[in-house]
């Protein structure tokens, strides 16, 4: 019987060439325990059965219950996948989920956050990882932090990953979704974008085309000046917050618009997020002021007589309230993510333990 879900599966599944492809080329997975902690929408189903086809077995858990769609979790549990991750699972529950994950003794991991990997090195022992695969450059950055056991595929920095989705989708959906989620566009609005990696870059690209006014803040000076040569306006963060109507930060960092900020803002000034952190924005200080649901993913703030509006609860835009990249876009992704996955089981745990750049040869043979 078709319903509204597995149309879309369907119609998901038919544009995802490349993914298809890079399929058909993994290796028997027999034996392979992967433990997965990433965004869970419709567009990871054809990638997972096709792990389990190989004969996988694959643990889900995710990297941000505000991105869990409970329909594809619920598929993917019907096809064979142990899970525990749900929309809006509380931070208690992730914990135990990701304790669960570690404790179902997987092999590899496949991560967006390297959550399975800094909890994992806390423990004296734990399973014997063969190696491992990281999608985000937050992850990335958490890495630097340890001395991984096991040598770790970091596939953020790739061109066709960085490059494409970071730079061209984020920003371009983030701004969809804003549409689609306020029913308006960016024309006569000043819009803060604060971070200028290529999220930033993206999301003050598409701001423009959107109709937005761009300012940018970014405190590393090399890309400060990188974003005055792409054209736009940039000044000193506290300078620029009263200033904004939509603010938008793309860092990775936490606190970033910290509780004194919110006095300092706008009337009527939209606040949304497209970094890996749902507290880009201290969220948890907002919400001490009187505020209300405006609309499905808006809410407003009422801060000393001003109001000031929040989409999807400072998480990520385009992925909270959105459908995430397009699907021509993502299918690249997806298929660089099941060769890094191939590459991880059939030759991973010949590298030394240790974060290692993806080998050309394995991502460029998918294209
Ligand atoms: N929403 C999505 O779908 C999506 C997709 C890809 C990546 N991301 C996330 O977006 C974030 C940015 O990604 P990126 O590849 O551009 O990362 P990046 O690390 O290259 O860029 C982040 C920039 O933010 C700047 N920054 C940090 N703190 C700042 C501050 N206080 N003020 C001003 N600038 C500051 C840094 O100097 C850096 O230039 C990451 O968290 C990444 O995981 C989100």
């Amino acid at each position: 019987m078709s319903n509204p879900f597995t149309q879309e599966l369907a119609w998901t599944r038919r544009h995802l060439p490349r993914l298809h492809r890079a399929l058909t080329h993994l290796p028997d997975m027999s034996g392979a325990r992967l433990a997965c902690s990433m965004h869970l929408d419709i567009k990871m189903i054809p990638l997972v059965e096709g792990l389990l086809a190989k004969g996988a077995a694959v643990f889900l858990t995710t990297c941000n219950p505000a991105t869990v769609q409970n329909d594809t979790v619920a598929h993917l549990v019907a096809q064979g996948v142990a899970a525990e991750a749900w929309r809006d699972m509380p931070p208690a529950a992730l914990h135990t989920a990701v304790n669960h994950a570690l404790s179902w003794e997987p092999t590899h991991l496949c991560e967006m956050g390297a959550e399975l990997t800094a909890r994992l090195h806390q423990l004296p022992d734990g399973p014997p990882i063969r190696a491992g695969l990281e999608a985000t450059g937050s992850g990335i950055n958490r890495l630097g932090g340890l001395t991984p056991r096991y040598p770790i595929f970091n596939w953020d920095d790739l061109p066709v990953k960085e490059g494409l989705h970071n730079r061209h989708m984020v920003g371009l959906t983030a701004w969809h979704t804003f549409f689609q989620t306020t029913r308006l566009t960016l024309h006569e609005k000043q819009v803060l974008v604060i971070g200028y990696g290529l999220v930033g870059q993206g999301a003050a690209a598409a701001a423009r085309a959107y109709g937005g006014q761009v300012t940018v803040a970014e405190r590393d000076p090399a890309r400060a000046l990188l974003a005055q040569y792409d054209g736009w306006m940039v000044r000193p963060l506290a300078e620029c917050l009263p200033h904004a109507d939509v603010i938008v930060t793309a860092t990775g960092a936490h606190h970033i618009i910290q509780a004194a900020d919110f006095t300092r803002l706008r009337d009527g000034v939209f606040l949304l997020n497209v970094g890996h952190e749902a507290d880009e924005m201290d969220v948890a200080a907002l919400r001490a002021y009187p505020h209300e649901t405006a609309l499905p993913f808006v809410e407003t703030f009422a801060v000393n007589g001003r109001t000031l509006y929040l989409l999807a609860g400072g998480s990520m835009l385009n992925l909270t309230a959105g459908r995430g990249d397009s699907l021509n876009a993502f299918d690249i992704t997806l298929a660089v993510l099941a060769a890094g996955i191939g590459h991880i089981v059939r030759a991973g745990h010949q590298s030394p333990p240790g974060v290692h750049v993806l080998p050309t040869a394995v991502w460029q043979a998918v294209l």
